[in-house]
Parts: C-alpha cells; structure tokens; sequence
C-alpha cells in the first residue's frame, strides 16, 4: 500500500530516513563499529587486490561513482567506475587481483549480472550490494552487503540510491580501517555523522514549499540543466536521470567546469539551471559558475549548505540542506532533487510510478 501517499515514489522519498538507520544503525556492534554481515572478505583477500572496480546501470552506477569517491578517499587507491553495458564489451583488465563491486537494487540487472559472471570467470572476487534478498546477484556473488531499503516499488529509484551510498560508505570504511589507511579517530568520525543524515534527511522532508514553488516554475520548461563539480558533479548525473524519467523534461548533468567548453550556448532566457554546491573546497568554482550562466539569463536554483548564505547572491531561489561533511552531503542533497522531480511529474499529469517504456527492473539487454 501507498501508506497515505499518492504514489510509491512520494512515499518511497519519505522512507529514506528510516531506510538509511536500518543500514547503518542495525549493523553496529556495541563498540559502535560496523558489522559487515555477509561480506567475508579477510585481510589477506584485502591484500591481495589491486584493483577495485564498481560497475553498475542508472541509479545504481550513480551511487557506484559516489562509491568510487569513498574508496579512493579512504583506501588511497584509484577505483574504476563503469556502466555495466559499456564495461562488459570494453578491455577492462579484469584479473584475480581485482575486487569487482555491482550494485543493484533488483540484483536481476542483465548488464550486471552478465559483468558478474565474466569477472567470476576471471578469477576476480565480486562483492554485490544489492536491495533484493535471494536475488541472482546476490545468489552468484562472493559477498553481498545488502541496503535494507525495504521493497522499492516505483520505476523511478529514490530510497536505493540514498542506502547504496551509506552501504558502499560503510564498506570503504571497513575497508580502510582493516587496511590501517584510515585512523580509528576518524572512521568513528564518520560514523558519528552517519548516524545524523535520517535526521537531515527528515528535515528536508518537513521543509517542502520552496521545492513545489520551484516545481512550478519549471513544469512547462523543455530543458533543464544540473550542474555540479567534483561529488556533486556525481549527483548532478542523478538529478538529471530522476528529472527525464518522471517528468519528461530534457535534463542533462554538465560538469560545471566543462561549461566553456560548448555547453554553455545552450543557457537562454530561463533555461533552468540546477546547481549543486555543497563541495567546501569548490564552492567558490561553483559561484563563479552560477555567476556565468545567470549572466546568460538561467533561472538558478541553487542547493547548498545552510551555512553559506553567499549562494543567494548568484541564485534565483537557494535550496538549504543541513552544514554536513563534503562526503556526505550527496545523500541529503539528492532528497530536493528527487522532491522536485515529483512534484513536476504530479503538476504535469504523469503517471510518476510508472513512466513511459521504463520497466522497474531491466532484465533484457
Ligand atoms: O535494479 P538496478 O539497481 O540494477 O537497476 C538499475 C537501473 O535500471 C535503475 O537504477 C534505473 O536507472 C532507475 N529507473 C533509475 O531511477
């Protein structure tokens, strides 16, 4: 049942607090480290990697590149992120020295599996994060880390996205610390500010009458564009997916620094232009770039930290998420994101659980 709401996809956005404490908090000990559970992976297997590739589709290989940022981060060693259906036909040096991470909700993707199956063929140790108990990615891996999301019913994948993150975030933790790449001070760290994002979440979710003013000013646009740099550059890709596929609307993630380079003929006379700034250390890239296009007469919205009020000089209207850390941040940053999608698809008329030839799991090539 749609528990009171008027789709899955509203409800499922609403479930991300809960979805994301079932992930974290039901797997710490009492020494308030995390368990992995299922993941048997030992420090000599750990040892014996040298190379780590995520290799995903949609949604799930949005949340892969978010999981490459963690690993490389924590681990200190390069990460390959790919799009199953491109990986599977490439040369990707895939050996039994390789750790291939797939993450699926379903776990029935036929790119990924198809990736799993070759990679196991290669020797490579595969570890699967899935939502999806007994699926056939999670029967055929070594290892599963399953995101205990509860059933995701709508096409559109909002409460996977936000519990692959925290579930590859935890991995990549776990990881570092066994591997002695990150201190025990600042692995505990970041757990302590896991456990604050279902607050974060909820408080994005209590605070929804600027993001249905933004739908409005947007329903009848043809295009929109999403902007980000460095993780938000990851979660602009996501933005944009979940805008096309519920509201039709033509969107694209640009690299904000790539603007110069062609795209930015495309900005007009209130061409929307989302722009994702939660990144300390490129925040004042982005303001120049959300300068750029509001000279060229975009209508800006921008998403940022409360903190940096600075934003609304260069902004038509300013989405606040919680101050967080830069790792962070993309898992409440996404949830306005996924609102706004929403509400567009709703004001439009649209079938939002179910758009136009998508099918929730896609288990054909
Ligand atoms: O079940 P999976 O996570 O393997 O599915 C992958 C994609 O098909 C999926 O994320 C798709 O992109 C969603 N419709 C996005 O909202």
């Amino acid at each position: 049942s749609k528990g009171g709401f008027d789709c899955f996809m509203a409800k499922e956005i609403h479930e991300q607090p809960e979805g994301i404490k079932n992930t974290l908090e039901r797997r710490l000990d009492e020494s308030g480290k995390i368990v992995l559970d299922s993941i048997k992976m030992k420090k000599e297997d750990l040892e014996k990697i040298n190379k780590i590739y995520i290799v995903a589709c949609g949604t799930a290989y949005h949340a892969g590149l978010l999981g490459k940022k963690a690993l490389e981060a924590f681990l200190n060693v390069p990460v390959i992120t790919d799009i199953a259906s491109e990986f599977r036909y490439n040369d990707n040096f895939v050996d039994e020295n390789s750790l291939v991470i797939l993450v699926s909700q379903s776990g029935e993707t036929a790119d990924t599996l198809a990736v799993l199956r070759d990679s196991k063929a290669k020797g490579a140790r595969i570890l699967a994060v899935t939502n999806v108990v007994g699926s056939s990615i999670a029967r055929e891996a070594d290892d599963v880390f399953y995101t205990w999301a509860g059933p995701e019913i709508a096409v559109a994948s909002t409460k996977a996205y936000t519990t692959q993150i925290v579930s590859l975030y935890m991995i990549a933790l776990n990881f570092a610390l066994e591997k002695g790449s990150i201190k025990e001070d600042y692995y505990m760290y970041m757990i302590e500010k896991m456990k604050t994002l279902p607050e974060g979440v909820q408080s994005i979710l209590d605070n929804q009458d600027k993001i249905k003013e933004i739908a409005q000013k947007i329903v009848d646009k043809e295009h929109a564009f999403f902007l980000g740099r460095g993780i938000d550059y990851a979660l602009a890709m996501e933005g944009s997916l979940k805008l096309k596929e519920v509201s039709y609307i033509h969107a694209e993630a640009f690299a904000a620094g790539e603007l110069k380079h062609g795209t930015i003929a495309l900005i007009e006379e209130g061409t929307p232009v989302i722009s994702i700034a939660t990144q300390e250390k490129l925040f004042e890239k982005m303001v120049s770039n959300m300068q750029e296009v509001t000279a060229r007469g975009a209508y800006v919205v921008a998403i940022a930290q409360e903190h940096n009020k600075g934003v609304e000089k260069v902004a038509d209207d300013v989405i606040y998420i919680p101050n967080s850390d830069d790792m962070l941040s993309p898992v409440m940053a996404v949830v306005p994101m996924q609102l706004l999608s929403y509400y567009v698809s709703t004001l439009r008329g649209l079938d939002v659980d179910k758009p136009r030839n998508l099918a929730k799991s896609v288990t054909v090539e």
